[in-house]
């Protein structure tokens, strides 16, 4: 069993996840691409929040802003009472080391390091971290991994290797987990072995917002948002919500295939399309620099890595 966080002292939270109006253009060429065109959505604290949506439909633009990774091309992103959206990309990076717990589908583990050195890698960039091996310990342990520590990426199995990203993901104790298509990459047991830790984690009480293409995994969180064409179309708790109703009907009956596109659905996605406005021509904001993601770990951070032993014990 997980131990239990501490829960907001407040009875009125402020949401952890507080965004509006929120949009991200794309300039490719002469072609604008709104991946997010007016997105409003607040997430309270231990809430458990599906994202869902066809292919293009905005998830990744929407959570690697969420993520403090890339920063919208306009609109506001409160993150814990704190406005990020005007923030330079270096901030963004302490936001996100401090409150942000990110997981992608490709896991992106150091292939050169151990898990332990994986987990205690955002302990690094982190100049408050004190006992950086205990914690990622602790991290590993809590994903179940106590006996790889030493293993590395390529001698560990598929979901082995997303556990390591979800402890890397959990060692600075995030106000939120963000977790982009987290089972992608992972067949259907090894799946439900995940789904399982997340739900362990929002029981101990984390706020936890993950992207998934099935309605079999959405179906373990309390609220489904789904996005189409860079907009919210619908945005319920999951046992309210029509289209994933639908397709437990279908499931229970027989008749439903994970692929299946239900009737509900039509109906949503009809309706979105007719209170769709007009494209307007957006100003003001195709001139400004875009920043650039944080760049990937290098050989010089995997060094650091490798030293740690000796600052450790300089401590
Ligand atoms: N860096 C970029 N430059 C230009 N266009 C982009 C960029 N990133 C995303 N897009 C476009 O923005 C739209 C939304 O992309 P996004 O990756 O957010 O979709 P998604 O919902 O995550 O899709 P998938 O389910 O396939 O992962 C797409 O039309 C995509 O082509
Ligand atoms: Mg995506």
């Amino acid at each position: 069993m997980l131990a239990a966080r501490k829960k907001p002292a407040s009875s009125t939270p402020q949401p952890t996840i507080k965004i509006t109006a929120l949009k991200k253009i794309f300039k490719v060429g002469e072609e604008r691409v709104r991946a997010l065109d007016g997105v409003d959505i607040e997430i309270y604290p231990n809430e458990f929040v599906a994202i869902m949506g066809a292919s293009g439909s905005g998830k990744s633009t929407l959570m690697n802003i969420l993520g403090c990774l890339d920063q919208p091309t306009s609109g506001q992103y409160i993150l814990n009472g704190y406005p990020t959206h005007r923030k330079g990309m270096g901030k963004l990076a302490q936001i996100r080391n401090q409150e942000i717990g990110f997981i992608f589908q490709s896991f992106e583990l150091l292939s050169r390091s151990s898990a332990l050195k994986n987990v205690m890698l955002p302990l690094l960039y982190s100049s408050t971290s004190k006992r950086p091996r205990k914690k990622a310990k602790a991290a590993l342990s809590l994903v179940g991994l106590s006996d790889r520590m030493s293993h590395r990426p390529n001698q560990l199995s598929g979901g082995q290797r997303q556990r390591v990203a979800i402890a890397r993901a959990l060692v600075n104790d995030p106000s939120i987990l963000l977790a982009d298509e987290p089972t992608g990459n992972l067949d259907s047991k090894t799946t439900v072995e995940i789904i399982n830790l997340f739900k362990d984690l929002h029981q101990t009480g984390q706020t936890i917002v993950v992207v998934t293409h099935e309605e079999d995994v959405a179906g373990h969180a309390e609220r489904i948002i789904r996005l189409r064409d860079g907009r919210v179309i619908s945005d319920h708790l999951t046992a309210e919500d029509p289209i994933h109703l639908d397709w437990v009907e279908r499931m229970a009956a027989g008749r439903g295939s994970l692929a299946e596109v239900t009737q509900a659905e039509l109906e949503i996605n009809a309706q979105a399309d007719a209170n769709r406005p007009e494209p307007t021509k957006a100003r003001g904001f195709f001139g400004r620099k875009q920043p650039k993601p944080a760049p990937p770990a290098t050989s010089e951070t995997v060094d650091q890595l490798d030293n740690w032993d000796q600052w450790e014990v300089e401590q």
